[in-house]
């Protein structure tokens, strides 16, 4: 793994943007796995700025999404696909049907999970961003789901459902479950960026970055990766004891 440590969330937002960028330059048609939660907004916000200013185009990129919650469906304003249009999708260039995310009113699930499964297959990512739960998941895989799993509904860690309680109008209304990207479909991804900041990471990125590799903190996974880049900031740092810088 290589760990950048940061002044704060702004420069890891910048870090990230560029290494996006860089990627979609490289390769306009580039597939990016992109991930929710209030970590990313920063270098969303940034990749929305670069593409009005004509830095960087996402014309002919596809992305796949991590996860999405059950039960609700993309008008939800707490659907993840209401989140990635709000603060991605909406103000870049990218065409709506190279955009991909398990689809959460599904009437089957494990259907849903197997064309998502197979869609993976077929788009495997050049890059994935992730985020870090603060119990060690990525994507919704919670502590102790295996490594070699797919694409897969998720019942939620109490602790997931309290940590994203605050993006709902109360507790009763988060929902309950979740269809994932599968750990090993996330490690498919050639190149990966793990994204932390503040001091609520700490623990979990501590247990990502130096623990034991063991699906009781499913981020652990990444140390096998060739090709993992963790930005965190000082805070989500602060627990760390190797010395990288
Ligand atoms: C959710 C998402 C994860 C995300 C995590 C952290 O549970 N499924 O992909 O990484 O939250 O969210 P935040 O960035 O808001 O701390």
């Amino acid at each position: 793994m290589k760990v950048l440590i940061v002044k704060d969330y702004e420069q890891m937002s910048r870090i990230a943007a560029d290494i996006i960028a860089d990627i979609v330059r490289r390769n306009p048609s580039a597939v990016l796995g992109l991930a929710t939660g209030s970590t990313p907004v920063g270098m969303y916000k940034l990749l929305s700025q670069f593409v009005e200013e004509k830095k960087a185009s996402f014309k002919k990129v596809r992305t796949v999404n991590l996860d999405e919650y059950v039960g609700l469906g993309a008008e939800h304003e707490q659907s993840f696909a209401h989140f990635m249009r709000t603060h991605l999708f909406d103000s870049v260039d990218v065409a709506p049907n190279n955009t991909h995310i398990p689809n959460g009113l599904a009437d089957d699930p494990q259907s849903e999970c197997d064309r998502y499964h197979r869609l993976l297959q077929q788009l495997p990512q050049d890059v994935q961003v992730l985020g870090l739960g603060s119990n060690g998941h990525i994507g919704f895989n919670e502590p102790d789901t295996p490594f070699d799993s797919t694409t897969h509904t998720v019942r939620l860690a109490e602790s997931t459902v309290r940590d994203n309680a605050r993006f709902f109008a109360s507790r009763e209304e988060v929902p309950q479950t979740a269809i994932t990207m599968g750990i090993s479909e996330i490690m498919n991804a050639r190149k990966i960026i793990v994204l932390a900041s503040g001091k609520i990471k700490a623990q979990a990125v501590r247990a990502m970055v130096e623990g034991e590799v063991t699906p009781a903190c499913p981020a652990s996974v990444l140390q096998n990766h060739a090709d993992c880049t963790v930005i965190v900031d000082e805070d989500a740092a602060s627990l760390l004891t190797g010395n990288y810088r």
